[in-house]
Parts: C-alpha cells; structure tokens; sequence
C-alpha cells in the first residue's frame, strides 16, 4: 500500500475555525480582544481551575511563572530531564539553577521519591520549587507533590502542555484535571500545532491563585497598569504606569478566536486519541520485541504514544522508508549541550537514559485514519518480522 506521509502528530483545522479566525480578522481587534477573555473564561472552565491566562506561547508562560514564582540567582528548581528543554530553561532565564531528577522508569514521569532524595539532602534550602511534567499526556499525582512541597517549601509548576483534559484519582477517590489548580500553584499549556489545542503558536497558564493571577497578568503586558483612578496631577485619561519589568507576552485576538474554536472540539480529539492508543495497546500487547508502551491508563491525555522497543534507530529508519514520521522524545535535557557546559554527565540520570536509547513515538492524532494506523501497527510487525 501506498500511502501519504504519516507525522507522529498533525494538527486538525476545520471550516468553523477558519471562519472564526476570519470573523476576526474583520474586527478591530487583532492583537488581544474580546476573544482572549472569551478563551480564557473557557479554557479554566475547561479545566476547572479559577483563572487563567492566554499568553503568546508555552515557553513564555513557564517564564511568566518562574518570575511571578520569584526565582532568583541562585535559587534551585528540580524538574524532569524528559521533557521539551522549555520545562528547565524557564529557571534559567531567572538565573535559577536546573536540578534534574531521574524518571520512573514505569511512567517515565518526574520519579517523586528521586525528588524527595534532592529534598531532604537541601540543608541550605536553596530548592525552591518543583516542575513535575505530564509526559506525554500521562497526568502526574500532584495531590503527592503537593503534600511533598509542602513539606519542603516549594512551590509547584505544572507543565500540562500534553494533558489538556488529562486526569489522574486523589486519594479521596476524585478526578483532579491537569491544570484545575487544586494542587499546582501555577499549570502552562501550548497551543503549538501538535498539541490537543492548535493556535499557531499559543500558550495558557490556570492557577486558582488570585495574587498569582494579578501579577501575571501584569507581567504579561510591560508591567503595565492601566487604572485611570491612580492618575496623578496633569494625567489625564490615557494614564498607565509600568510597574515592575514585564513582558510583551500577548496573544493574539484570532490566534484565541482559533484556540477557542479547537476547545470545542477538545473532547472528541481526545475520545479518539485515547481509542488510537487502545488500538496500538491491543496490537502490541505480548510483543518480545516491544519492552514497554504507554498503555491503556485512565486519564492519560495521550499526546504521545511510546513504544520502548530494541533496534529504535533501524526501526525509525525503516519507518522514514515507507513515509511513516514517528519521532523520539525527547534526547534527556541534562544530554543538552547547554546542560552538560553547566556540569550535567551522561551517567547522571540513569532511567532517563536508559529509556531515551529505546522509545519512539508513533503517530497519534484525531484525524489518524483506521487504515493508516494499521499499516503503522503492520509496518512496525513486518519490520521484526525481517530481523
Ligand atoms: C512539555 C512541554 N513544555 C513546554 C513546551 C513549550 O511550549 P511552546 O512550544 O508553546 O513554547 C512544550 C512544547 O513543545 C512542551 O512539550
């Protein structure tokens, strides 16, 4: 069979949303409008938190947040080195220091007893706070971080970016959504085109955490304030005043207009995520060669589904042949040549490693076809089949 090319993720872009971003390139506004307000408004609803915040793009919402958070020159912060860069290099940009922790090696998520270890032995207590990420879509417990950092001062930043609509059980027995702010102080999602939400580039940040909320939303704009009732003699009306050193961290009124549209839709992209995932589970179930998958696991908002298998880089290769776009994520960050000038040594982290030298990323997304997902699950088995 000859097929198109098959990405690991797409984006999916429908007539509505195109006539949403066009309504709004007819209106006056353009850069943020009514429909910033509307998609946030529906965004927290969306995910039960209290408040959020549309800003231009992920990176710069876990930047906001580390400068709302206050970190500081030498001020530490642990988090997770599988993951997109962007999770630690938001310390940096505050002259923080990254702390890398090694993964559960079942998850491959931030490994809470590697950071309790970091923890305990912080007897200048230089740490101060966390970023547990949701890889992949799989929803970290923060009712377990939380209870952590509370025991050692932290704060906690949620990376949601891959679980919009994720979930995970307290011990009470409730669903907590990623980014409903019950435990995290702050959650970021991207908007980036294979992520559940596609604006172009975009980026959210929910807390339920009212001062938090006003400082970022001062940060977002230069600092700025803009309340005529604090203008001083010969101000007039047009009166603002830059408070603090903020940023020029907007979204767009049509990028919202399209983010808010793809919201809509967020449910159904996620019902049949999570049916392409139990297909794969299914098909590579008993499989020598397949050392560990994703899985079926409730809440998981599969962003990514990963399979752990032997001969990745010859299984990638043979993939690219027949147009199948599987992927790795991530190369663990502390291998960054950035992080390795700064002292980190492969060695360090050693389930991260481990589990970067066998995963691969296969295709998942909602408009992923029946027979398009069989000749990836086909192609993977004929290409052991070979061996
Ligand atoms: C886990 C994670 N954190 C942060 C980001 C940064 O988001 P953005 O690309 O919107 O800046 C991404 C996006 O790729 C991501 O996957």
């Amino acid at each position: 069979m000859k097929l198109h090319k098959i990405p690991y993720g797409k984006h999916n872009i429908t007539d509505e949303d195109i006539e949403e971003v066009v309504k709004v390139l007819k209106s006056d506004w353009l850069t943020q409008g009514p429909n910033i307000k509307l998609f946030e408004e529906a965004f927290a609803s969306y995910v039960g938190a209290k408040f959020a915040i549309a800003v231009s793009n992920g990176t710069a919402a876990l930047h906001l947040n580390a400068l709302a958070l206050n970190v500081k020159p030498g001020d530490k912060v642990i988090t997770t080195p599988i993951t997109f860069v962007a999770s630690a290099n938001c310390i940096r940009y505050c002259g923080g220091e990254v702390v890398f922790a090694d993964i559960d090696p079942e998850t491959y998520l931030l490994d809470i007893e590697s950071v309790r270890r970091i923890l305990v032995k912080d007897y200048k207590k230089e740490i101060k706070g966390i970023i547990p990420v949701n890889f992949a879509g799989r929803v970290v417990d923060m009712e377990a971080y939380r209870e952590l950092a509370n025991e050692f001062g932290c704060w906690i930043i949620e990376d949601a970016c891959h679980s919009p609509g994720g979930y995970f059980y307290n011990k009470s027995g409730e669903k907590i959504f990623s980014g409903s702010g019950k435990y995290a102080d702050l959650s970021i999602f991207s908007f980036h085109p294979v992520k559940h939400i596609a604006a172009g580039e975009g980026g959210m940040i929910t807390t339920n955490d009212e001062k938090l909320y006003n400082i970022l939303l001062n940060l977002r704009t230069h600092g700025i304030q803009q309340d005529p009732s604090k203008k001083h003699e010969n101000h007039g009306l047009w009166y603002y005043e830059m408070q603090t050193l903020g940023f020029n961290y907007r979204l767009t009124d049509f990028q919202a207009a399209l983010g808010l549209s793809q919201l809509i839709r967020a449910n159904d992209g996620l019902k049949r995520r999570i049916e392409i995932a139990n297909r794969y589970t299914k098909a590579f179930s008993d499989l020598s060669y397949i050392k560990h998958f994703s899985g079926d696991i409730e809440g998981h908002a599969y962003h990514l589904y990963i399979l752990q298998v032997e001969n990745r880089q010859e299984l990638f290769n043979y993939l690219r042949e027949k147009n199948i776009f599987a992927q790795v994520h991530y190369i663990p960050a502390h291998l960054m040549p950035y992080y390795k000038d700064l002292g980190w040594r492969l060695g360090d982290m050693p389930f991260a490693e481990k589990y970067y030298e066998r995963c691969i990323s296969i295709p998942i997304f909602p408009s992923l076809l029946d027979e398009e997902q069989d000749f990836v699950i086909n192609t993977i088995k004929q290409f052991y089949a070979d061996k």
